[in-house]
C-alpha cells in the first residue's frame, strides 16, 4: 500500500504525487469515484485475484510500433516484432480515454517504436492533458525539425519528455542509435528548449538520458556537459538491457565496467509480477495488452472498439486466465522468463539523475547550434 501521507492527500484533495522514470509529477482534481478506484486498485494488487476490482490508474500507450532507427538490441528496430507494425488511430486513443480517463493518473506514452512517427501524437497528449491526466513520453528526437511541431508539442501540455540520446559525440551516438543523426537530434532539442523559453513554459520537463553501452561508457561526464550546453532540465543514465523483449541477446553491447552492468542472478527467483493487475497497454493496433514488454503481442486481448467497455476487456476470460497462470507460476509463460523487470538489479537500472543548473541570462555562451560537444565545438 502507498504511504499514509499519499493516501491522505488522495482522499482529502484528490491529489496523487509521485515520480515516474525519475520525473516528478502531480495529478490533481481526481473525482471521488477516481479516489475510490485507486483504493480498490491497490487492493487488487495486494490480493492478485484473477479478477481486478477496479480500473488501472497507469496506462501505457504505444503511438507507433515502427521506428526510424535500428538500435542493435531492440526488436522493433530490428524488425523482429511479430505484431504487424502500425500507427495507433487517434479515434482508438480517444475512445479509451473517454471510457477510463476519469480514473487515470498517468499515461506512459511509448512502448515499442518511435511515438513521434504518429502524426496525431500531440493531439493525443493534449486530449489526455485536457482531462488532467499526467503524460510522459520518450523519443529519439528526430521529429522536431518543424517549428509548427515543436509549438504543438509545447501547446499539448506534455508533462515530461525523455530525450533518448545515447552518446555525447556523433561517432559514439550513431554506433548504438543506428541510422540516427546526432546533429538533427541536438537541433531538435534546442528547438524545444527555445520554444519553452520563449513561452516561459516549464513543460515538458526535458530529461536527457543515456543508456550505457560498450561504446559510450567513457562519456558519462561529457554527457552531463552536453545536458548543460543544451539547457535541458535533467540528465540521467540507465544500465542497458542487452536483449529487450527477449528477442536479441547481444552481449557485445555491454560496457566493460562491471559496475555499469545489470547483474543477472534471479532466473529462479519467485517474482511477484503485478503488471497484469495494474499497467495495461493500448498497443498501436488498437488492442489492449496486459504487458507491454511482451513485444510479440503474447498478452493481447481484444480491441476496445470490439467490446462493450475497457472493464469488460480488462476482466475478460483471457485476462483472468493470464493472471491466474502468472500468479501460480512466474515462469508459466516463456517470455516472462526473459523479463528483466524480475531481476532485483532492475530496480537500480536508472541512476545518476542530476538537475541541470540554469545558466544566468547574461552568460554569453552555448545556446546556439554548433557550440556543444559533438557539434564540432569541443572535441
Ligand atoms: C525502446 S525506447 C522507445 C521509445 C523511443 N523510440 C525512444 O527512443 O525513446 C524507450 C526507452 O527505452 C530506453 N532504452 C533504449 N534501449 C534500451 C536498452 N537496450 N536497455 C534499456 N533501456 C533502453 C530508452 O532510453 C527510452 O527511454
Amino acid at each position: 500500500m502507498p504511504p499514509f501521507g499519499k493516501v491522505w492527500a488522495l482522499i482529502t484533495h484528490g491529489e496523487w504525487a509521485s515520480t515516474f522514470e525519475d520525473i516528478a509529477y502531480r495529478r490533481t482534481g481526481l473525482s471521488l469515484r477516481a479516489r475510490l478506484n485507486i483504493v480498490l486498485q491497490n487492493l487488487s494488487h495486494a490480493l492478485r485475484w484473477p479478477i481486478s476490482f477496479a480500473i488501472p490508474y497507469y496506462l501505457t500507450v504505444e503511438p507507433a510500433s515502427i521506428c526510424n532507427l535500428q538500435c542493435p538490441v531492440c526488436p522493433c528496430g530490428l524488425h523482429k516484432t511479430i505484431r504487424n507494425p502500425a500507427i495507433l488511430p487517434l479515434a482508438d486513443f480517444k475512445r479509451l480515454i473517454d471510457d477510463i480517463g476519469e480514473y487515470l493518473v498517468l499515461i506512459q506514452m511509448w512502448e515499442w517504436g518511435e511515438p513521434f512517427m504518429n502524426p496525431d501524437i500531440c493531439e493525443m497528449i493534449a486530449y489526455a492533458r485536457s482531462r488532467g491526466i499526467v503524460v510522459i513520453c520518450s523519443t529519439n528526437c528526430h521529429f522536431f525539425e518543424e517549428e509548427a511541431v515543436v509549438r504543438k508539442l509545447v501547446d499539448s501540455g506534455l508533462d515530461g519528455l525523455i530525450l533518448a540520446v545515447d552518446g555525447a559525440t556523433p561517432e559514439v551516438y550513431e554506433k548504438y542509435r543506428v541510422g540516427g543523426d546526432f546533429r538533427r537530434v541536438l537541433a531538435g532539442i534546442q528547438r524545444i528548449v527555445a520554444e519553452k523559453e520563449r513561452r516561459g513554459s516549464a513543460k515538458p520537463l526535458l530529461h536527457l538520458r543515456m543508456v550505457i553501452n560498450a561504446f559510450n561508457e567513457s562519456q558519462i561526464e561529457a554527457f552531463k556537459e552536453l545536458g548543460e550546453t543544451l539547457q535541458v532540465d535533467q540528465v540521467a543514465f540507465k544500465t542497458i538491457n542487452a536483449g529487450m523483449g527477449g528477442e536479441s541477446k547481444n552481449p557485445g553491447i555491454l560496457p566493460q565496467d562491471k559496475n555499469l552492468i545489470r547483474k543477472k542472478k534471479a532466473r529462479h527467483f519467485q517474482y511477484r509480477c503485478l503488471v497484469s493487475w495494474c499497467n495495461p497497454v493500448l498497443f498501436s493496433n488498437g488492442r489492449i495488452g496486459l504487458c507491454g514488454l511482451a513485444c510479440r503481442g503474447e498478452t493481447e486481448l481484444r480491441a476496445t472498439s470490439d467490446a462493450a467497455s475497457f472493464f469488460h476487456v480488462w476482466n475478460s476470460r483471457e485476462a483472468r486466465t493470464f493472471r491466474k497462470n502468472i500468479r501460480a507460476d512466474c515462469n508459466h509463460y516463456p517470455f516472462c522468463r526473459e523479463c528483466d523487470c524480475r531481476e532485483p538489479d532492475f530496480q537500480r537500472a536508472r541512476f545518476g539523475v542530476e538537475k541541470v543548473a540554469r545558466r544566468m541570462p547574461s552568460q554569453p555562451t552555448g545556446s546556439q547550434p554548433g557550440r556543444g560537444p559533438g557539434n564540432g565545438g569541443r572535441r
